[in-house]
């Protein structure tokens, strides 16, 4: 039977892509949502078509019997580098109903093979460069087009952070491009349609040029310099198409010159200096003279590690305004901006050339003045130099990032009006896809500040914090918050180039280290929870992305980290020497010392090797791996007997008396038997309740100690702690007027100092990883199955809430819960994408748990609320 009802597919996309040009995939995987209001909608079957750039179908499936919509292998031929092809989709239902064809969607390959590149790297002379973090530098290039053009791309990348010009015009839109990887094994380049800035006749190409993370300062400890080398450079091939179909090229090399600009030092944590009396004006247009400038030199560089990206740029993301002008304690004027954020200030100037406004930046205030401390050596101090011009002089620092709230500027020529200094909010430029919010404002408070705190630390790679002098791809920040990311951005192509980074160095190094890209700042040596990411990591992309791709990508990586640790533990299996994280940042912790955790580091990292061995074992039996998993199971058995053994009393108490301990043990299974795991449930409850139900958890317990309880039925305890507003709880610092999640429970201590410890920042997101306990629990929308195909829909009230949502952009379209109770009833209300299916599972004692299809389904039940009761 035919419907008539519509079915509109989507476009499909390539892997991970919104922007897919300059694809490094030759085979990328296509994914596609249905639009219908059919109920219980399913596909049968589908349809692609795949096209050159012409026009001219290459492919056709014809009908393929297949409900898979997300990430579907690529029907083509493999694309070569700068191949352009269109792919449209078209479904049919299992009700018998079918859709039109839908739009053509467009991806183009970069560069593939490392024989594409001909650009040499063409660097500033050594006498140019300054000590690390010195000036940027200009470099340019005059050029000649014979007709008029067709298509232009510009494949780009450099050793340092660039920006790069074409006839007077910026590039792209791009921030501290080309981004931070693992540039010893991947550097990224980006592929731009540059079609429209070039001419015939007289061109210019021009980049300016700082060392950024290649040759700059980065890491704490005072940081290193030279990382990757001590000679910045500019990768760039223009590769121009005329429109009688000729070519032509133009390539960084040996004819590119260099000079200084007006940004006088660059530093990533210190801030920018500029001079705008120095601007060469017209320097990137064709006639301007640079006989004065100095030839470049051409260094080495190694095109088999250019990669394209498999995720969005870092880009400027929004703009604020800042909320109030303060007055502080010696007279400074600093500005709130109401929001703390990564990014950077742009203002807008007038007065005497020569004149230097100074600015500098903090997430918090103390004593009604900057608080400094906690950026330890990041001096975030930007100063721009006026040209003097009769109007009003716009400037943003572009090769430096400051995480701040507060901006105090010194030296102002006049009156600061409104709108002159503006934040500029700088992150990857991922797609959001999830929201929650609930009737408790301080937990939906909570909830976006968790929000800001990944989009402050997601500036490329996912960072521990965006202020102080760190900056760095902390394994264990991520490993306990992908959950929480991957309900919040897309994150799955970012954090598929992080992870193929992550493998990289692990492969050189011989273990996971402990950030990525690595900085030997430390010794490379495995810790729990934080190496562990090599293997979580992935598996939340897989769970919530629905990638197995990235399971195969992967799997080596992780299966080396579980082989080297199972080495290390030996024929015991308990993983009990060397060097431990633990449970970071224990609230017991005393502020100098953030190691000193109440849970044994060793029942922390034998709980994780027994998690780890287990998902290998899951991963190796999805990939068709047999004898491994197998292998992996029997490891990840052993290694719980061994916990069980040194750890776990018979009756089911731990030998560390700690949320975390119990947390771990009850959320991982990591118990023999249902009274050990009934003993263990109440214990947790008891401890929670000593601890008056504060927050007792590190990094390690924090996002497991909710669903612990949860676990053996112990909602109030887990919605008492989870509303707590004292101090140490989620909650506190939304009630000390937090606008992001704060490194420690206590960052600022109630009398509003700000921690002495060295380790406080105020955004840092793995504290907030308890997010995702809010999408699941709270608001009531989980996985069931990978890619969200199937939800469970459990939504759990409690902590006096009389309503909870979420939605999410899941891979088969949106979807969302959403619930309201009152005292003796309650309402949930789930939508259902086209193609997926959910389990509705009810609170209220008499529900019974139901499957349903797509569509919107409300269920109500009588529902006793004891926690509104009590009022
Ligand atoms: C970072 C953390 C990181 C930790 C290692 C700190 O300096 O900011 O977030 O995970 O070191 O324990």
């Amino acid at each position: 039977m035919q419907h008539l009802t519509a079915l509109h597919v989507s476009g499909p996309t390539f892997e991970h892509h919104r922007e897919p040009l300059g694809i490094g995939e030759s085979a990328p995987r296509l994914s596609w949502t249905t639009v219908t209001d059919l109920p219980g909608w399913t596909q049968a079957g589908y349809e692609i078509e795949i096209c050159d750039a012409d026009g001219t179908v290459l492919t056709a499936t014809g009908r393929v019997e297949s409900a898979e919509s997300v990430l579907v292998p690529w029907p083509g031929d493999a694309l070569g580098s700068r191949e352009r092809r269109g792919a449209r989709v078209r479904v049919h239902g299992r009700d018998g109903s079918s859709g039109d064809w839908s739009e053509w969607t467009w991806a183009e390959t970069g560069l593939l093979e490392a024989a594409d590149w001909r650009a040499k790297a063409a660097g500033p002379p050594a006498e140019l460069l300054g000590p690390p973090d010195g000036p940027a530098l200009l470099l340019r290039r005059d050029f000649t087009l014979r007709a008029p053009i067709a298509r232009a791309r510009l494949y780009v990348t450099a050793h340092g952070v660039y920006e790069a010009e074409l006839n007077g015009q910026v590039v792209g839109d791009d921030v501290l491009a080309p981004g931070w990887t693992s540039y010893t094994y991947r550097l990224r380049y980006r592929t731009h349609d540059v079609t429209a800035l070039l001419r015939q006749g007289a061109n210019t190409i021009g980049a300016a040029l700082a060392d950024g993370w290649h040759r700059g300062k980065v890491g704490f400890y005072g940081g290193a310099t030279g990382v990757y080398g001590d000679r910045t450079a500019f990768v760039a091939q223009l590769e121009i198409t005329y429109e009688d179909g000729t070519t032509d090229l133009v390539t960084t090399d040996e004819h590119w010159r260099c000079a200084p600009g007006p940004v006088t030092a660059a530093s990533l944590y210190n801030g920018e200096k500029y001079d705008a009396r120095l601007l060469p004006g017209g320097w990137s247009s064709p006639g301007f003279d640079d006989g004065a400038w100095r030839p470049a030199d051409v260094l080495a560089h190694d095109p088999s590690r250019l990669v394209a990206p498999t995720g969005p740029p870092v880009r400027r993301i929004e703009i604020l305004r800042p909320r109030k002008t303060l007055t502080g304690p010696a007279g400074e004027t600093i500005l709130d901006f109401g929001q703390n954020v990564s990014g950077r200030l742009r203002i807008r100037v007038q007065g005497p050339a020569g004149h230097t406004v100074t600015l500098r930046h903090a997430e918090v205030l103390e004593n009604g003045g900057l608080s400094l401390r906690p950026l330890r050596q990041a001096a975030a101090t930007d100063a721009y130099t006026l040209r003097g011009d009769d109007a009003p002089e716009e400037w943003e620092p572009r090769f430096t990032l400051h995480g701040f709230r507060y901006a105090q500027i010194d030296d102002w020529p006049g009156q600061l009006g409104e709108g002159d200094v503006e934040a500029v909010v700088c992150h990857t430029d991922m797609r959001p896809v999830g929201s929650f919010s609930c009737s408790d404002p301080d937990l939906t408070r909570l909830h976006e500040n968790v929000v800001w705190s990944l989009r402050g630390n997601y500036v490329d790679l996912p960072t521990d914090c965006p202020q102080r002098d760190e900056r760095l791809g902390w394994t264990g920040d991520i490993q306990v918050f992908a959950p929480t990311a991957a309900f919040l951005y897309d994150c799955a192509g970012p954090l598929t180039s992080w992870l193929a980074d992550l493998a990289a160095e692990q492969t050189a190094l011989g273990t996971v280290p402990h950030y990525v890209p690595w900085v030997p700042l430390l010794p490379a040596e495995p810790a729990a929870a934080w190496g562990d990411a090599a293997v979580i990591v992935p598996w939340v992309l897989y769970e919530r992305f629905g990638d197995l791709g990235v399971l195969r990508a992967q799997y080596a990586s992780m299966k080396a980290w579980v082989d080297e640790i199972a080495a290390l533990a030996g024929e015991g299996h308990l993983w009990d020497k060397g060097f431990q994280f633990g449970d970071w940042l224990d609230p017991a912790a005393p502020p100098d010392d953030p190691f000193k955790a109440r849970t044994d580091s060793a029942l922390v990292a034998t709980a994780y090797h027994a998690w780890t061995a287990r998902i290998v074992a899951d991963t190796a039996d999805l990939l068709g791996h047999a004898a491994d998993a197998a292998r992996y199971a029997e490891l990840a058995a052993a290694v719980r007997r061994a916990f069980v053994r040194e750890f776990v009393t018979p009756s089911g108490r731990l030998a560390c008396d700690t949320q975390t301990a119990y947390a771990l043990a009850l959320h991982l299974d990591l118990l023999d038997t249902p009274a050990q795991r009934e003993r263990a449930g109440r214990r947790l409850v008891e401890l929670v309740a000593a601890d008056g139900h504060h927050i007792g958890t590190g990094f390690v317990g924090t996002p497991l100690v909710c669903d612990a309880l949860v676990a053996v039925g112990a909602y109030d305890t887990a919605y008492e702690l989870l509303t707590q507003r004292e101090c140490p709880s989620w909650l506190y610092p939304v009630t000390m007027g937090a606008t992001t999640i704060w490194e420690r429970w206590d960052s600022m201590l109630p009398d509003g100092t700000v921690n002495p410890g060295e380790m406080t920042s105020f955004n840092h997101y793995a504290l907030g990883a308890v997010a995702d306990f809010l999408h699941r629990t709270v608001a009531g929308l989980a996985p069931a199955a990978p890619g969200y195909r199937r939800l469970r829909v459990a939504p759990r009230p409690g902590g006096g809430l009389t309503g909870a949502d979420a939605s999410l952009e899941t891979p088969y379209g949106p979807a969302s819960v959403s619930w309201t109770r009152t005292e003796s009833t309650m309402t949930i209300t789930a939508t259902v994408p086209p193609g997926a299916t959910a389990e509705i599972v009810p609170p209220w004692p008499d529900a019974v748990a139901q499957e349903v299809g797509s569509g919107t389904h409300t269920f109500t039940g009588s529902y006793r609320s004891p926690d509104l009761d009590r009022g």
